[in-house]
């Protein structure tokens, strides 16, 4: 079966990493016809909208779409088109399988941590306010319906991958409102899924427990803004941000895509590493029921990675980098 992808190579590192992706998914036989489009600033320097309405109807026509980093400029400039995606196609569900890659960077061997975002409110609704000169207010919205909507996705996400056990993840001594209302919705699905155990943790106590007893967890369960720095916390366990991929889930669409950014320090210099991307992608074939071909990608890059030969720089760390540059090498992407 052919399927049809809308593919938005994104800026920086964007198109480097979608072109290497592009070859692997190719290598597996899996049909797939990619509808590729500008989006973000590459749009904007071609003088178009940063998220042209050709896009937005990609997306909804295909249900799917796969997306490179996309520059957001501090302060000035148009709007995040993240933001407006994640708003437009009401992807409320941000997932991020965080496993352990074998690499000299991975701090962590054998972790697996699936992280549940809420993706759509908390303080990223974007209510901000200056209320007087020096004084500037920033709102949090927690929501029943919200709350509810992303507990049941992680519970079922447990259910389905037989996962043991969700903490969610609060400041409710402080918030005791807002953060008070989405552990209340946490513990009612809870209550829901028997099978499945289920904690609660202070966000500052789980970066501490998750640097210091990482494997204590299986699932994390967190509103939008916690949700945004521990998954990145998490990322920075188990080899960093080019190995984690990432899947934005909605009740119009679905938009895969690795974590990090448009990374302009590295791009164009052939060095970026496409494995964020490539997992991404292998989280997409497995939504669209193409699990062997998944299967197989997520093997050959753990084969690829533990052969320690032919990978990236922000892999071996910065002595091994240094090493290649003495030599004059870069390193090699996926030859
Ligand atoms: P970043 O993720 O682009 O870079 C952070 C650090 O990680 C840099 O040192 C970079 O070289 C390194 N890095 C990131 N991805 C890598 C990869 N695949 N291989 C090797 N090294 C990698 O984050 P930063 O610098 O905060 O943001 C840069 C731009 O990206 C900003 O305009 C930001 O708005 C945008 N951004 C876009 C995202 C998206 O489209 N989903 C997510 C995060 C940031
Ligand atoms: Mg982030």
């Amino acid at each position: 079966k052919k399927h049809i992808i809308t593919l938005l190579p994104g800026d920086g590192i964007g198109p480097e990493i979608t072109n290497a992706m592009k070859r692997v998914v190719e290598a597996t036989g899996v049909l797939i016809e990619w509808e590729e489009h500008l989006a973000g600033k590459a749009a904007m320097d071609k003088g178009g909208d940063p998220l042209p309405q050709e896009v937005m109807d990609s997306i909804l026509r295909n249900k799917i779409a796969l997306k490179g980093p996309l520059t957001t400029e501090v302060g000035k400039g148009f709007r995040s088109v993240n933001v407006q995606l994640r708003k437009t196609l009401n992807l409320y569900a941000n997932l991020r399988p965080t496993k352990s890659v074998p690499s000299p960077n991975t701090r962590y061997m054998g972790l697996d941590i699936v992280v549940v975002r809420e993706n759509t409110e908390s303080l990223y609704a974007g209510i901000e306010n200056e209320i007087s000169p020096g004084v500037v207010q920033a709102s949090k919205i927690i929501t029943r319906d919200a709350s509810i909507r992303i507990a049941k996705f992680a519970f079922e996400y447990a259910r389905k991958h037989k996962r043991k056990k969700i903490t969610a993840i609060h400041k409710a001594n402080i918030m005791k409102l807002a953060d008070g209302l989405f552990l209340a919705c946490c513990r009612e699905v809870a209550e829901k899924f028997p099978e499945v155990q289920y904690n609660e943790m202070i966000v500052d106590n789980c970066c501490m427990q998750l640097v210091m007893n990482p494997n204590q967890f299986d699932m994390l369960l967190l509103e939008n803004l916690y949700g945004d720095i521990v998954s990145d916390l998490c990322a920075g366990l188990v080899g960093g941000l080019g190995v984690v991929p990432g899947a934005n889930i909605g009740t119009e669409a679905s938009v895969f895509e690795a974590v990090h950014g448009s990374a302009p320090d590295i791009a164009g210099k052939g060095i970026a590493n496409p494995t964020a991307m490539i997992f991404s992608t292998a989280l997409m074939l497995e939504h669209i029921g193409e699990k062997a071909a998944a299967t197989k990608m997520v093997n050959a890059i753990y084969r690829v990675l533990g052969e320690g030969k032919t990978v990236t720089p922000d892999l071996k760390g910065l002595v091994a980098a240094y090493e290649l540059k003495k030599k004059g090498l870069n390193a090699v992407v996926l030859e």
